[in-house]
């Protein structure tokens, strides 16, 4: 009895794993395909990407932990790339070069692609401060 509980659990942790798994490779696809122009193919973003263009917009930043996306809690990263840099996440008239995804990308891609560039985060503070922003979010 013991031994087959511990048996479906392993498997539910295996399972949970897998979706994990295909879900990255789902992302790795969908980034290259739609993110990889802009923010690198290897996440490192736009050179000079603090610097604001002679138009005034700002470069596409890296996603990998050199940039600023780690900072922001998983809600909010989706929200940017299916709507684009509208409220809440920026000012009504903020003029940028983030394209909303929404008709191009549906939610299961938007997810996968996010967990895609979140393997990219391994270092022990980033990885804190990310579980921190998740305690934080739930706690609200
Ligand atoms: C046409 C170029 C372009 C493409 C393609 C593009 N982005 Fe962006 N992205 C940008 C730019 C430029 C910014 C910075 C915008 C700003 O701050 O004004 C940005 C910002 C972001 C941010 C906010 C990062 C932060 O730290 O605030 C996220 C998240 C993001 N992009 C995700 C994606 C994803 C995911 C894809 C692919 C599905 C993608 N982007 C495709 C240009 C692009």
């Amino acid at each position: 009895m013991r031994l087959s509980l511990a048996l479906a659990a392993a498997m539910l942790v295996l399972s949970a794993c897998d979706k994990k798994v295909a879900a990255v490779n789902l992302g790795e696809r969908v980034y290259a395909q739609n993110c990889a122009a802009c923010h690198g193919a290897r996440l490192e973003g736009q050179p000079n990407w603090r610097a604001r263009l002679p138009n005034g917009r700002l470069p596409a930043p890296p996603h990998d932990e050199t940039g600023h996306t780690w900072h922001h809690p998983d809600e909010v990263l989706f929200g940017i790339t299916k709507n684009g840099l509208v409220p809440p996440y920026a000012p009504r008239d903020y003029e940028s070069d983030m394209p909303a995804f929404a008709g191009k990308l549906g939610d299961e891609e938007i997810w996968a692609v996010l967990a895609y560039i979140e393997s990219h985060w391994t270092s022990r503070d980033v990885l804190e401060a990310r579980a921190e922003m998740t305690r934080n979010a739930r706690r609200q």
